[in-house]
């Protein structure tokens, strides 16, 4: 009998055990304030208790505008001591987190031998893109801990899989959320948390704005990231994500070909 129960437990299928219903969650975002974060808190805002931790600006105050339900937690995400705040912030509250979504990013194209290439943005890029996400993983933990099942969403790039040739710092970052997200989905097997991740084409939204074809929409990508949520899936593949998997297996240095021209 325990045996049975073992093997059961070792073989059934991950997404039976996981699926999440988007009803009645407190669900804590990074950013919101434009592009898929928006979209997200949009879709989910009726039915859910939406905490967003965002930097202060004309932005965040519209947001909170237009859903004055929502909770705000003011920090930028380049200062880490004003993130470390917003964690301990949430959990000093006491409200168990059942879904934490690391949202927020930024992207910086010049290449390194561009005259226009500023220093100060590789370590804020990595700050806010990368240490940012842990820092809220890790210090979040007792309030996820204290959900029955929780969810950390990574909103991660194809980008993250193979890199282009310009936004070297935002292709390592990603890549770099990409295997902390699989490490700690590791160390939490066996805990009530779960660590899934959504990887995006290409989006229509500030961070592209001007450049790439072949965009699809915010409010398209937000649906395809919960429906993914929802099916309990551990990584969420979006779009041409799915071609560009296929592609690393079949001919991985034609991936790299298509894509270092991305
Ligand atoms: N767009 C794409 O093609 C694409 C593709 C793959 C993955 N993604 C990922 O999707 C996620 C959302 O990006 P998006 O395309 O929706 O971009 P976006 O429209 O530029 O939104 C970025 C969000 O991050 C927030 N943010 C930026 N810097 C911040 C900081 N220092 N502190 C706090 N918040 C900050 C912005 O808030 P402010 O109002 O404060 O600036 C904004 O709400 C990111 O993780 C991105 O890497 C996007």
């Amino acid at each position: 009998m325990i045996l049975t129960l073992a093997v059961a437990k070792l073989t059934r299928e991950p997404s039976e055990m996981s699926r999440i219903s988007l009803n009645s969650k407190h669900i804590v975002l990074t950013g919101g304030t434009s592009g898929i974060g928006y979209e997200i808190i949009r879709q989910l805002n009726s039915n859910n208790r939406l905490s967003v931790i965002a930097r202060a600006s004309t932005r965040l105050d519209a947001l909170k505008a237009e859903f004055p339900k929502l909770r705000v937690y003011e920090a930028d995400l380049g200062n880490l001591e004003a993130v470390k705040r917003a964690a301990d912030e949430i959990v000093q509250s006491g409200d168990a987190i059942d879904i934490l979504i690391n949202n927020a990013a930024v992207q910086h194209t010049p290449l390194f031998l561009d005259e226009d290439f500023r220093l100060e943005t590789i370590e804020r890029e990595i700050d806010i893109n990368l240490t940012a996400p842990a820092i809220l993983i890790y210090l979040t933990l007792p309030a996820l801990l204290a959900s029955k099942r929780a969810t950390v969403l990574n909103i991660n790039s194809g980008l993250a899989l193979v890199p282009k040739t310009s936004s070297a710092v935002y292709c390592a970052a990603k890549g770099g959320l990409n295997i902390l997200s699989q490490s700690l989905a590791n160390q939490f097997e066996y805990s009530t948390v779960r660590v899934v991740q959504a990887f995006l084409p290409l989006v229509d939204t500030e961070m592209t704005k001007g450049r790439g074809t072949g965009k699809i929409s915010a409010a398209h990508a937000a649906t395809k990231v919960l429906q993914g949520l929802e099916t309990g899936a551990e990584t969420i593949n979006i779009g041409k994500v799915k071609l560009l998997r296929l592609m690393m297996r079949l001919s991985p240095s034609l991936a790299r070909k298509i894509m270092r021209k991305g």
